[in-house]
């Protein structure tokens, strides 16, 4: 029998791009071949994100075009994996193009199950674990410079907005024994930064270590290798954490800190269990004890009973607090969620335009802030070709700024030096400033262990 080929496409966050290269790695232990496109695929997996209204109604239309697909290839497989099924589940099994539904926490049921919808029986899977972090998993990921790694699963915040509670369950973390092993191999096949994941990091524990000896044990691999994190709450970042960014070379100086608001009202409607002036003295901290760091947010606008007031709050928070960038939402009600109770009474209309001036300032202050990095020299590693052109490079700098340069000779995974010339409120842009440095190559490193 040849071997079967499966499509996955992934929707929404970073957690997610992890889970189909776990998905990934459980099939193609069992013999299945995972392809880059769904032509000539027998399974089609769409790892869906259930976060905002909007992220399901494109998937709604991703999955009406695969029935289209599927009435000219009759016998394809198309599953639906991830927080989407976790919440839907059996209203989107009657939908006829899908055979599988499958939740976070289901993926090592994924052969049998495809092996079972091929013979047309459709199949669901979407219980919720307390234990399951796949650690044993090998995710399948092709070669190459960066990679994530997901450390825990699941959140107990149950922020009041939030439907990631509901779709991935409670918290659990995986052994630091076992993300050491997963970086040590990662390192040995080339790969030069590790992004540690989960829903709140900070409440990584193992039953002996909290996620800044994590962060300490997984910086200890491989000192050329960059070592980030997301995400962050507010209430759970430890001094012990901003220490180990602070000491510890190669963690990268980056913390993504969501505030979601500039209103100690709307913050507690939120159950975000913290206060503006406690977030804004967690931002004085970071900042003390690690010169430059880059900072990143997230904020919703138009929560219920948002005021024009308290959204003038969160403007002047973000004017004061001056982010290198922020992730901006309006707000989306979610079922089973506390905020779904609360009426949804901010006009979509108005969401729209706070979620706007929001998002302009914060391209005002980006800009701002990298026009004033036009002269100097930037250290980055070198990802790969840019999105808009084939002749230019783009990097990231350990403050994840994104580098973009005319290639010569570099290669991705190099360590260049790049003297910024011009910037947007997204990019740089620059120059080679010195010859790139580049990492001794895998097999050498590997016989030097
Ligand atoms: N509506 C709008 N934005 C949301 N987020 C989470 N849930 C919602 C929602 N119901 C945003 C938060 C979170 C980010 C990942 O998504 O800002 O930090
Ligand atoms: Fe959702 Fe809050 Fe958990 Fe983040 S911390 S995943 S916003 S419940």
């Amino acid at each position: 029998m040849t071997s079967k080929r499966v499509y996955i496409e992934t929707y929404g966050c970073q957690m997610n791009v992890a889970d189909s290269e776990i998905v990934g790695g459980i099939l193609n232990e069992r013999g299945f071949v995972i392809t880059p496109t769904p032509d000539d695929a027998d399974v089609l997996l769409v790892n869906t994100c259930a976060i905002r209204d909007n992220a399901e109604v494109r998937i709604y239309g991703r999955l009406g075009l695969f029935s289209t697909y599927k009435k000219s290839h009759p016998g394809v497989v198309v599953g639906v994996l991830g927080c989407m099924a976790e919440r839907i589940r059996k209203d989107l099994l009657e939908e006829d193009v899908v055979d599988l539904v499958v939740g976070p926490d289901e993926y090592r049921t994924l052969p049998a199950l495809i092996g079972r919808a091929m013979g047309g029986e459709k199949g669901i899977a979407v219980r919720l674990s307390r234990v399951e972090n796949y650690g044993d998993i090998v995710p399948l990921r092709t070669d190459g410079v960066c990679a994530w790694i997901s450390v825990m699963r699941g959140c107990d915040k149950f922020c009041s907005f939030c439907v990631v509670p509901f779709t991935r369950g409670r918290e659990r973390s995986r052994t630091l024994e076992s993300v050491v092993e997963e970086v040590t191999n990662l390192s040995v096949r080339g790969f030069r930064e590790v992004t540690l994941l989960g829903q709140n990091v900070n409440s990584y524990h193992d039953g002996r270590n909290d996620f800044a000896e994590l962060m300490r044990a997984v910086a200890r691999v491989d000192r050329s290798m960059r070592v980030r994190f997301t995400t962050s709450h507010p209430q759970d970042m430890s001094d012990r954490l901003i220490e180990a960014i602070a000491s510890e070379e190669n963690l990268c100086p980056s913390i993504h800190l969501p505030v979601q608001s500039g209103s100690d009202r709307i913050l507690a409607l939120m159950e975000r269990t913290y206060t503006v002036d406690h977030y804004r003295r967690l931002v004085e901290k970071v900042r003390q004890a690690i010169p430059g760091a880059g900072l990143s947010t997230d904020i919703i606008s138009g929560f219920p009973s948002e005021t024009e007031a308290e959204h003038r709050m969160t403007v002047d928070l973000v004017r004061e607090l001056r982010f290198d960038g922020a992730y901006t939402f309006k707000y989306s009600p979610r079922e089973k969620t506390k905020a779904w109770e609360l009426p949804d009474d901010v006009p979509e209309e108005e969401k729209g335009r706070r979620v706007w001036e929001v998002t302009e300032l914060q391209h005002t202050i980006s800009l701002e802030l990298n026009a004033a990095l036009v002269g100097s020299t930037a250290r980055i590693l070198v990802e790969g070709p840019s999105r808009k052109s084939k002749h230019d490079f783009t990097g990231r700098t350990a403050g994840n700024k994104t580098v973009v340069f005319p290639r010569r000779d570099e290669q991705p995974g190099d360590e260049l030096d790049v003297r910024i010339e011009r910037a947007t409120s997204a990019t740089l842009l620059g120059v080679r400033a010195a010859d790139p440095i580049r990492p001794a190559s895998p097999s050498i490193k590997e016989s030097a262990a």
